[in-house]
């Protein structure tokens, strides 16, 4: 039975899709068979990033539904062997009113066939949140270094823990080393404080991810791209490999330059 891994965040903006993304092709590279699915109903956007848009004729809405079969519905990466794409329906968010049981079904069909299942989701406690919560084995939430997107993140952490027993790691993305040693960024072991999950990873603010966006080449497939080696390590993690995270607690004096080793390979 595989695995399925839910990318959740309480603030927009700060790197699901594409910590999902990147997942996914990262993880079919260390040759575990995955699908990303996509859960931010009416708004997707894992399609794009994963360049397979144009690909899409039915989605998990329609095979929820009985519209489509889930062999209709997943899309084979051409790039990625080990990598296809389940999507959510574009524009309707009123009509991905999804049968929670069927979904569920449609989920443990998921985890029968591939060892990885990441889900994108929306921002918040939305509906599509909430039913990838129900569903997930794990739940990977997503912040920035900034106060209001670990209060959400906060919140968010609030609702899982209501909710059952769903182990819950930390990935803090966007961060600018030289503004954390300036004093200007939050530091890291305040923004773990915070929230009191231990991180399963530490992504900087990479310029190349724009690159990534133009040219359809994963973040994680780029050489130059600290963030896509920060999430291909994050990948390793998931897949039980002992990957040096920092210490915060005890290396606090050499904080800043592992944290700058950290990102400089
Ligand atoms: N580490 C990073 N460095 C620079 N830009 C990033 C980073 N992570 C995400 N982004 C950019 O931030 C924007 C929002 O990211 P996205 O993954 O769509 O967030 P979400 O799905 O949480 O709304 C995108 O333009 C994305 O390219
Ligand atoms: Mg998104």
């Amino acid at each position: 039975m595989g695995k399925i891994i839910l990318i959740a965040s309480g603030k927009g903006g700060t790197g699901k899709t594409t910590v999902a993304a990147n997942l996914g092709v990262a993880l079919s590279k260390l040759n575990r068979l995955s699908v990303a699915v996509d859960m931010d109903m009416g708004l997707r956007n894992l399609d794009i990033s994963l360049g397979i848009e144009s690909s899409i004729v039915y989605d998990i809405s329609d095979v929820v539904s009985g519209r489509a079969t889930i062999d209709d519905a997943l899309i084979k990466h051409t790039r990625y062997s080990d990598l296809y794409v389940l999507s959510s329906p574009q524009g309707n968010a009123d009509g991905a009113e999804l049968d929670t049981k069927k979904l569920g079904g449609v989920f443990e069909s998921l985890k029968e066939r591939f060892d990885y299942c990441i889900i994108d989701s929306p921002a918040g406690l939305d509906k599509g949140f909430l039913y990838s919560l129900s569903v997930c084995d794990e739940v990977i939430l997503v912040t920035t270094p900034d106060v209001s997107a670990l209060r959400d993140a906060d919140r968010v952490a609030s609702v899982i823990e209501e909710t059952g027993e769903k182990p819950v790691r930390l990935i803090i993305n966007k961060i600018y080393p030289s503004l954390i040693e300036d004093g200007i960024m939050m530091n890291i072991d305040d923004c773990v404080d915070m929230i009191g999950i231990s991180p399963i990873g530490l992504i900087p603010q990479d310029t190349e991810l724009f690159k990534a966006a133009l040219s359809g080449l994963a973040a994680v497939d780029n050489p130059d791209s600290k963030a896509g080696k920060a999430i291909y390590n994050i990948a390793r993690r998931i897949t039980g490999e002992e990957v040096p995270v920092m210490d915060f607690k005890t290396e606090k004096k050499t904080f800043f330059s592992k944290l700058k080793e950290l990102f400089a390979n």
